[in-house]
C-alpha cells in the first residue's frame, strides 16, 4: 500500500494539461468510470484547442491557458499531463509542488535527472507519480506479461531481442516543419525518444532485464533539427548479458506507422511482427522439425471492448493509486528509472560515436 493518499470516497477530479493530439485517447476513458473520475478542468496555451476539448467532454468544464492559474483556482485532485516532451518536467513538477498527483505521457522527462529529481519531490510528498507508458496496459501485453509471470520457465531469460521502428514523419507533422516533435530542444531527442521509447521500454517489462549499455550511430537529416536523430540503429547490452538491436526511422516516405519487435529467451518467444503479438515456448513441446517452429504460438491480441484499452486502464490504475493508495506494480516513477536512463545513453552514444554505459539512476533517499 502506498502510503499517503487513500484519501477520498469521491470521484477524483482530474484535469488534463495539453489539449493536443493524444488528449483524447485519455479523456475518451472517463465515461466508462463516470462515478470515479471526472474531467475537471481542461489546460491548453492555445485556447481553442483547450475550449474544443472541454466541449467534446461534457458541458461547463472549466478552462484554462495556464497551468498555474488553473492550480490557483480549482486545484484538481490529479492531473494528466500530455505536453510537448520539454514541458513534462517543470509543468509536473508544478503540480508536484503544489502537492497534486500526476500522470505524465511519455517520455516522463528529457533526462533521468529531472526524473529523478520528479519522483524525489512525488516521494517526499507521497504523492503518485505515474509513468505514462501506457503500452504496458495494452490488453495483449498483460496477457503476455502473465503468461511470463506465471511460469517463468516459458519465457526463460532474455538472450536477444531486435526492434523496429518506422514512422512517416512528415505525415505526423501533417508537413509543418515548425512542430517540436522535430526540434531536439523541444522533443529531447528525435525518433527513439517520441516513438522508439515505447518498444524500448517493453523490451523491460517483458524480457525481464535492464538496459546496461548501448551503441549507437544515427542521421539527422531535416526536418529535424537540434540534434533530433531522423533515424538510428542501436546496439543494446541488458544487465543480464542479453544483446539486442534496434533500427528507428523517422522519414519513412509512404510508410503506415510500424512498431515490431522479437524476443527471445532461453525457452520461449514474443513476436508481434506484422500481426498480432504471439508468444510460444519449447517447455515441454521442445521443437526439433522446421515445421515446429510455426505451431504452438498463442496470439495475445488487444481488446476490443474501448473500456479495456490501454489509455483506460492507465487511467484507472492511476486512479485507483491516487484514491485508494494501491499502486500498480509497474510505471512507478522509480520503475521507469532505467527507460529514460536508456534514452540518455543513446543520445551520448549519437553524440560521441563511442559505447555508452546506461546510468544506474537511484532513487534520492528520504
Ligand atoms: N502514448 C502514446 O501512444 C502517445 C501518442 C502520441 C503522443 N504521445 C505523447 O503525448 C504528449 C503530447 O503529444 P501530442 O501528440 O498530443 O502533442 P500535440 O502537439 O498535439 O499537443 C500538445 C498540446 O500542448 C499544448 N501546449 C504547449 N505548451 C503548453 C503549455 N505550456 N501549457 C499548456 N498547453 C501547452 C499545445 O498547444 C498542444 O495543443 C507527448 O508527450 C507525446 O509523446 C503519446
Amino acid at each position: 500500500m502506498h502510503q499517503g493518499y487513500p484519501r477520498m470516497n469521491k470521484p477524483l477530479d482530474i484535469a488534463i494539461i495539453g489539449a493536443g493530439g493524444i488528449s483524447r485517447a485519455h479523456t475518451h476513458a472517463f465515461p466508462f468510470f463516470r462515478d470515479r473520475l471526472v474531467l475537471s478542468a481542461v489546460c491548453d496555451t492555445h485556447e481553442t484547442a483547450a475550449h474544443a476539448l472541454a466541449s467534446e467532454c461534457g458541458t461547463g468544464i472549466p478552462v484554462f491557458s495556464d497551468h498555474r492559474q488553473l492550480l490557483a483556482q480549482i486545484r484538481p485532485d490529479a492531473a494528466i499531463i500530455t505536453l510537448p516532451h520539454f514541458l513534462h518536467y517543470p509543468v509536473a513538477r508544478d503540480f508536484l509542488d503544489a502537492g497534486v498527483p500526476v500522470l505524465v505521457e511519455k517520455p516522463v522527462t528529457c533526462t533521468g535527472a529531472e526524473l529523478r529529481e520528479l519522483d524525489a519531490i512525488a516521494k517526499r510528498k507521497k504523492l503518485v507519480l505515474l509513468a505514462g507508458q501506457m503500452r504496458r496496459f495494452n490488453a495483449a501485453v498483460r496477457k503476455v506479461k502473465a503468461w511470463r509471470d506465471a511460469a517463468p520457465e516459458n519465457f526463460g531469460e532474455l538472450r536477444s531481442f531486435d526492434v523496429v521502428v518506422q514512422v512517416n514523419i512528415d505525415a505526423y507533422t501533417g508537413g509543418k516543419t515548425g512542430h517540436w516533435i522535430l526540434d531536439g530542444a523541444k522533443a529531447g531527442g528525435g525518433v527513439i525518444t517520441s516513438f522508439g521509447i515505447h518498444r524500448v521500454d517493453l523490451v523491460r517489462h517483458l524480457g525481464g532485464a535492464d538496459f546496461a549499455e548501448v551503441t549507437a550511430i544515427g542521421r539527422f537529416d531535416a526536418p529535424f533539427t537540434n540534434r533530433a536523430e531522423s533515424q538510428a540503429s542501436v546496439l543494446f547490452r541488458m544487465s543480464n548479458g542479453a544483446t539486442g538491436t534496434l533500427h528507428a526511422n523517422a522519414l519513412a516516405p509512404r510508410t503506415p506507422f510500424m512498431d515490431s519487435f522479437c524476443l527471445h529467451g532461453t525457452h520461449g518467444t514474443i513476436l508481434e511482427v506484422a500481426g498480432p503479438m504471439r508468444y510460444a515456448t519449447t517447455t515441454g513441446t521442445i521443437t526439433k522439425q522446421w515445421g515446429d517452429q510455426h505451431q504452438g504460438f498463442v496470439e495475445a491480441t488487444d481488446s476490443s471492448d474501448p473500456k479495456d484499452d490501454a489509455f483506460a486502464q492507465q487511467l484507472l490504475a492511476f486512479a485507483d493509486a491516487v484514491q485508494f493508495g494501491r499502486m500498480p506494480t509497474f510505471n512507478t516513477s522509480e520503475e521507469n528509472f532505467n527507460t529514460v536512463a536508456c534514452m540518455d545513453a543513446i543520445a551520448e552514444s549519437l553524440r560521441t560515436g563511442g559505447t555508452v554505459k546506461v546510468a544506474k539512476l537511484k532513487a534520492v533517499s528520504e
